[in-house]
């Protein structure tokens, strides 16, 4: 470089962000950034849908909880889409704008894809592909240094996408069989159609315009299915036989047996998400950042249960022996209002007595002398702070003061019926005490003797709550 004088240190121009040729692109002016940004930032929030939507019906616990964390990484994508869009002179935003009839119906289709093995493929094989060849294009296109900020949030967004296809590579093969791509073929070649059809994600290809496919599965709406399903390693999912929190709370046992308990409480919190996503799916038009936010407690929920079954594996015990119940999910999804669930979520969460609370929880972890232990219920009592964050800002504010709000939210509770006796009445579960068998099985592996008066805990959910509260005649 002749302009360099040889006394001038050497460094890397235009702060590093790209070379003078990326720096001097003219292609695409701000309007044409924003309309392009808005239609990745389409694809994201029907993903987020998409994803959220299926939760709580997905019977396998790996699908269920990558969802839960895919629906988190879309919404926190399509925030950064929506936060620069807005940086762009663009009020008004136009951000829930349809961008086109066929992107719209590319998502349609795949959000009513009949089972999982269809969705797998539609998501994983189809719209994040698409996605991803979006982003690059958009970066080998726009100006780096004028739209650095655009850059950025690309860039991001690209890492996850990513992930996304490397997730979703691994359960397409195991899920979708030859016969089934066969099957699929011309479904799959009509969702690519869409996306032609539409001009690509960006809405620029050249070429003829080719016409919107017809519908398929989406030919008949969508219909969210708030049943929880679990796989065949879930058993006796109505058994109640074993009440944890009575346990936990109970002073005459150890810390180490009781992170046993823990684990399965963490473990059985796969319900929490099946819950909210039934929340999610029938709340709509709120801003933004609630769906945001009550992802992100989505996914922690999720996270919490990834964490009791690493418990399990720490300790060396095999949870699909012992029943994770399912119960809380299916009756609060099928009995109240997504208003009351919600009401019933803060409740639990922050209601709890300092004694029975998540501190309580970590202090049984650092006694436990089981260091995972005290880490999960460290981790988990932080989240449980920012769950109730999330909890004062979109529930709370709904309320005149705090003690009404968990008031409300204490009445719901009540309002669900249990259905304890009934599911043993028509056998449906036997509720059988499945904790000394655990609890013996745990104490073999530790070598040592197990304490008489845990081994014989015979506690169950029949006439009382979570929260040790009676169950009344009604509930
Ligand atoms: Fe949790
Ligand atoms: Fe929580």
């Amino acid at each position: 470089m002749s302009m360099t004088d040889a006394s001038r240190p050497l460094l890397p121009p235009l702060a590093g962000l790209c070379s003078f040729a990326e720096a001097q692109r003219s292609e695409l002016s701000v309007e044409e950034c924003v309309a392009w940004m808005k239609r990745q930032h389409y694809l994201l929030v029907r993903l987020h849908e998409i994803f959220t939507s299926r939760i709580t019906a997905e019977p396998l616990f790996e699908l269920k909880s990558a969802f839960s964390l895919h629906a988190y990484y879309c919404a926190e994508h399509a925030s950064a889409f929506r936060q620069r869009v807005s940086e762009l002179r663009e009020p008004p935003l136009g951000l829930e704008v349809i961008p086109h009839d066929s992107l719209k119906l590319l998502c349609d289709e795949v959000l009513a894809a009949p089972s999982h093995s269809e969705l797998v493929v539609g998501i994983y094989e189809v719209i994040v592909p698409a996605l991803i060849e979006s982003l690059h294009q958009y970066q080998q296109t726009t100006n780096l240094l004028a739209d650095a900020p655009s850059m950025r949030v690309t860039r991001f967004c690209l890492l996850e996408m990513q992930d996304l296809v490397t997730f979703g590579q691994q359960a397409v093969s195991s899920l979708v069989d030859a016969a089934t791509r066969t099957r699929l073929a011309p479904w799959i070649a009509n969702l690519q159609r869409a996306i032609q059809s539409a001009g690509g994600v960006a809405g620029r290809s050249l070429g003829q315009p080719i016409a919107m496919p017809e519908p398929q599965f989406s030919a008949k709406p969508y219909v969210f299915d708030p049943v929880p399903k679990r796989d065949s390693r879930f058993r006796d999912s109505y058994n109640g036989g074993v009440n944890p929190e009575a346990f936990l709370y109970d002073d005459r046992f150890s810390a180490r047996d009781k992170v046993l308990m823990m684990f399965y409480k963490r473990l059985r919190e796969i319900d929490v998400p099946e819950m909210m996503a039934s929340i999610l799916q029938q709340t709509p038009v709120k801003p933004w950042k609630y769906y945001r936010d009550m992802s992100r407690q989505l996914w922690d929920e999720a996270r919490h249960s990834l964490l009791g079954e690493v418990g399990f594996v720490h300790l060396g015990l095999d949870w699909s022996q012992i029943p994770i119940n399912f119960t809380w999910s299916l009756n609060l999804n099928t009995q109240l209002e997504p208003w009351e669930r919600h009401a019933v979520l803060f409740f639990i969460e922050q209601g709890l007595m300092p004694r029975t609370g998540k501190r309580f929880e970590w202090e049984v972890g650092q006694n436990s002398g089981i260091p995972l232990a005290a880490v999960i219920q460290d981790f988990d009592w932080a989240d449980e702070v920012l769950h109730a964050q999330i909890g004062r800002e979109w529930y709370v504010r709904e309320f005149a003061d705090l003690n009404e709000a968990l008031g409300y939210g204490d009445r719901c509770w009540s309002k669900v019926m249990s259905h304890w006796r009934e599911y043993l009445e028509t056998g449906l579960t036997r509720h059988s005490n499945w904790w000394p068998a655990l609890y013996q099985a745990a104490c073999d592996r530790w070598k040592t003797a197990p304490d008489p008066a845990a081994l014989s805990f015979n506690t169950t959910y029949e006439n009382t709550r979570a929260d040790l509260k009676g169950i009344s005649a009604s509930g």
